[in-house]
């Protein structure tokens, strides 16, 4: 696996390769990479000639700034990683090699980027939009791997590939858990022991309520979900929404939609985390 750091060297690498025609995969990340990203590198590896992963800790989709300074940044640790999944190239730019001048670009993808995570980080979506088209216009994929515990991002991201007409096909990959069920996620480094197993209770709780909403509404499964994370007192609900998978609205009804799917975040300590779970899902 090659490290590059720059744009020139990427594209050089690139270009030559896609004239061989091979295929490229893309795995964009900010890096802190675990078990969840390296489903993701090998999906890629299996599907692509060559697979793309990005680490780049984007500053512009950071609205609380010391959220960006405390985002963890192990680069030697992510490039061993991925040299056990069979990935291609780790690009690792500097944030001015990506942003030489600020990105004036505006996304807005309205109403999905303006429910859950768009009302409570204001701008993310916008920051997430500028660094993913330019991962696309650079490295030019012929697929690109996210994950779906970013269930609204993934969403967001199929939208722009589709009003952009970008001939991308976006693959949206399984939410990785530890064996208690724990989603996986860079902020987990940053729990302590005790908000380790405070945080463990929001996966806890979305599994409960799925068996729980088998024989009830949607409002009593949303207040289900509440009152279990209003019971650890070390947690701090920001949202439980139960939504059309889709259109990211708020379904009232379990017919609404063939496909619902319930997007928590709650804070652990100081640690912001997210989660999801999918009540009914067309491929059931
Ligand atoms: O999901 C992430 O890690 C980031 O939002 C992404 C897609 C790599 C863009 O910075």
């Amino acid at each position: 696996m090659k490290i590059i750091h720059t744009i020139n060297g990427l594209q050089a690498e690139l270009s030559a390769l896609k004239a061989c025609g091979k295929s490229v995969g893309l795995v964009p990340t900010m890096g802190a990479l675990h078990a969840g990203h390296a489903s993701l590198v090998k999906r890629s590896v299996a599907e692509n000639d060559v697979t793309v992963v990005s680490v780049f800790v984007n500053p512009t989709q950071f609205n609380d700034k010391s959220d960006l300074i405390k985002y963890p940044r192990t680069l030697e640790a992510d490039s061993k990683l991925l040299e056990s999944t069979g990935a291609s190239y780790l690009f690792a730019p500097s944030v001015e090699e990506i942003y030489p001048e600020s990105d004036t670009r505006f996304f807005s993808f309205p109403p999905l980027d303006t429910v859950m995570e768009g009302a409570f980080r204001s701008g993310h979506f916008n920051g997430v939009c500028q660094i993913v088209t330019k991962l696309f216009d650079l490295v030019k994929p012929v697929r690109a791997y996210f994950g779906e515990k970013d269930f609204q991002q993934l969403a967001i991201i199929r939208e722009l590939v589709r009003v952009m007409n970008y001939r991308i096909e976006i693959v949206g990959c399984p939410i990785v858990r530890e064996e208690d069920g724990l989603a996986l996620s860079s902020r987990n480094a940053r729990l302590s022991a005790l908000e380790r197993e405070n945080a463990l209770k929001i996966s806890q709780a979305l599994f409960k309520s799925r068996t729980f909403a088998a024989t009830h509404t949607v409002s009593e499964t949303l207040k289900f979900v509440e009152e279990a994370i209003a019971a650890v007192s070390g947690l701090r609900l920001e949202y439980f929404e139960i939504v059309n998978g889709d259109t990211l609205q708020r379904v009232t009804d379990w017919e609404e939609a063939s496909y619902v799917v319930g997007c928590i975040t709650a804070f652990s300590g100081e640690v912001r985390l997210i989660d999801n779970i999918k009540y009914k899902d067309f491929l059931n």
